[in-house]
């Protein structure tokens, strides 16, 4: 669709040309072409007219006792928040004030509790994340105030509003077989539905190299049914599914593809329903979906495509796209700033999620 009405305006121009260079003399017509060349595409003029975001004096959320890695943020019905999935397997809420005083711990795995988590452990991060769980994405259902929990080791969870107790676990497996590596969420506001991603069959979280690396397509998609409590899968043998979003129309979900630089688009409804097809090619490797809020989404990107250790100390973190998957604006940050999460919120704020970093970004005033 987008296609097509990029092309005729310059198949018009085109017709219109040479009836025009008749009349006019050779120099004036080759300034004529010259300006037609000049003329952006659709989409290169609507990436012109949003500024860059610059993300670079963004103010920061410090996460307490030197806790790292908040993947994911999301806020609850009542705008509290962000809540964030934190390293050491708990997901924390934010309830204002003083910095890292201001974090509470909102739920964690049933496993977390069983082992033991809360004391300091001097295993390696990888045998702790497997013991602890790694809460990956997040998302509330806003009518129940349900949260739902992406944890890359033990699966789907849910937390009932107020949290504070070891989550559910919705599902260990899909289709028969186990779940690997959940990693992003999206809920349905509408039906309640969750649809969410296994990263790999093969590789888990502390393995996430290997996903990249190898190509490893074994990742699915996933419908859990809260009504039914049951999982289905949407669609398997995915190359390196992270992020998802439902579409504001809730007629498609937009998942991110980290290893590829792509968004893929999965059909819920309509004549091509339960069938994907390109998004968009991104610039860089994306972690998180998100709606925009404005009938587009933000996509996280750890690292730009092509980027060299050297020169500037400046790299993509993150583009915005439209509903129909063209790059609308670009937010741009410090090479040490590889977000996974960028979520707008009404009042234009953006808070930025990471892996790695000990503490929340707030871009925007
Ligand atoms: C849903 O199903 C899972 C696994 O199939 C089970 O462990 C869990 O207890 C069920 N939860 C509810 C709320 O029925």
């Amino acid at each position: 669709m987008s296609h097509r009405s990029a092309k005729k305006p310059s198949g018009t121009r085109r017709e219109r040309l040479p009836a025009m260079a008749r009349r006019a003399s050779r120099p004036l017509a080759l300034a004529l072409l010259a300006v037609l060349l000049l003329v952006p595409s659709p989409a290169a003029a609507a990436a012109a007219a949003a500024k860059a975001i610059d993300a670079s004096k963004m103010r920061r959320l410090e996460l307490p006792d030197s806790l790292v890695g908040p993947e994911s943020v999301a806020f609850d019905a009542h705008g509290g928040g962000p809540y964030v999935s934190a390293a050491d397997g708990r997901v924390l809420r934010w309830g204002g004030g003083d910095g890292a005083a201001g974090w509470t711990t909102y739920t964690y795995s049933p496993s977390y509790a069983r082992n033991g988590c809360a004391v300091p452990s001097k295993l390696p991060p990888a045998a702790t994340e497997s013991l602890c769980g790694r809460p990956l994405g997040l998302r509330f259902h806003t009518e129940s105030g349900d949260l739902y929990v992406a944890d890359a080791y033990m699966g789907l969870m849910r937390v009932g509003p107020g949290g504070g107790e070891a989550a559910t676990v919705l599902a260990t497996e899909a289709g028969g077989a186990p779940l690997r590596f959940a990693n992003g969420v999206d809920v349905d506001q509408v039906t309640g539905d969750v649809y969410f991603t296994d990263s790999s069959r093969i590789y888990r979280r502390s393995q996430h190299q290997m996903v990249t690396s190898t190509g490893d397509s074994t990742g699915r998609v996933m419908k859990y049914d809260p009504r039914t409590n049951t999982t289905t899968v949407l669609q398997s043998d995915v190359t390196y599914p992270n992020g998802i979003a439902i579409s504001a129309d809730r007629t498609h979900l937009v998942v991110a593809l980290t290893g590829p630089c792509k968004l893929i688009r999965y059909w819920l409804q309509g004549p091509k329903a339960g069938t994907s097809e390109l998004f968009a090619n991104l610039p860089g490797y994306p972690d998180n979906v998100r709606s925009d809020g404005k009938g587009g989404y933000w996509v996280a990107l750890h690292r730009e495509k092509h980027e060299f250790p050297f020169g500037m100390n400046k790299h993509l973190i993150g583009v915005r796209i439209s509903a129909k998957g063209e790059i609308l604006q670009e937010m741009k940050g410090p090479k040490n700033v590889r977000p996974t999460e960028l979520l707008e919120r009404g009042d234009g704020k953006i808070y930025m999620g990471s892996v790695e970093l000990p503490y929340v970004g707030v871009v925007g005033t």
